[in-house]
């Protein structure tokens, strides 16, 4: 499921470990080349003020205090690369700890907030047979966000 600070499932992962299920966390790091692109008022994951600063203080990077976190909670985390440095940085997410205050604060930074739009993703697959890198990049991407963001906000869709 999407599962990132800002989205951090607590029940979902409360009911799975009490049915020994691993629950796998998708967007971890917010999805981020999906949400620059196509709306700048979608809050960015990695650059929230709380996040930086853990890092700052763990002197990682905020990426790397994202999917530690995960980790920390018991989940399989993904991330996705296709950049070598982060590809590199993203295994030093072994290489450390977050105290439980520092999970804590993490925990505080919850807001219910989906950056995968299902309706989205599900018109792009049934519409378009293209590569998904290549739509990333296209002028369709922003449109197609919008018109999903217009179904929600219209109640013609209730969920993501
Ligand atoms: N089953 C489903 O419904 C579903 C839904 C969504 C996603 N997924 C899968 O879950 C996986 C990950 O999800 P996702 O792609 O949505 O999002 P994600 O892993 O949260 O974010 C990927 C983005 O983060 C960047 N990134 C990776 N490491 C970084 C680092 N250390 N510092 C800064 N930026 C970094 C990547 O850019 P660079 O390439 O430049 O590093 C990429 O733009 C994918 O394999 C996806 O297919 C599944």
């Amino acid at each position: 499921v999407e599962c990132h600070p800002y989205l951090n499932q607590r029940k979902l992962l409360d009911f799975c470990k009490s049915k020994d299920i691993v629950l796998v966390a998708y967007s971890a790091l917010g999805g981020q080349l999906i949400n620059k692109r196509a709306d700048q008022s979608i809050p960015v994951l990695l650059d929230d003020p709380v996040l930086c600063a853990m890092a700052e203080k763990h002197q990682r990077t905020p990426a790397l205090v994202a999917l530690r976190y995960q980790l920390q909670r018991g989940l399989v985390v993904l991330a996705q690369s296709f950049n070598e440095k982060h590809i590199r940085e993203n295994l030093q997410v072994f290489e450390f700890q977050l105290s439980s205050e520092d999970m804590k604060v993490l925990d505080g930074l919850n807001r219910n907030f989906r950056y995968v739009n299902i309706l989205m993703t599900t018109l792009i697959y049934f519409l378009m047979n293209i590569d998904m890198d290549d739509f990333y990049q296209s002028p369709c991407m922003w449109t197609v966000t919008q018109w999903a963001s217009q179904m929600l906000a219209t109640g013609h869709v209730t969920s993501v």
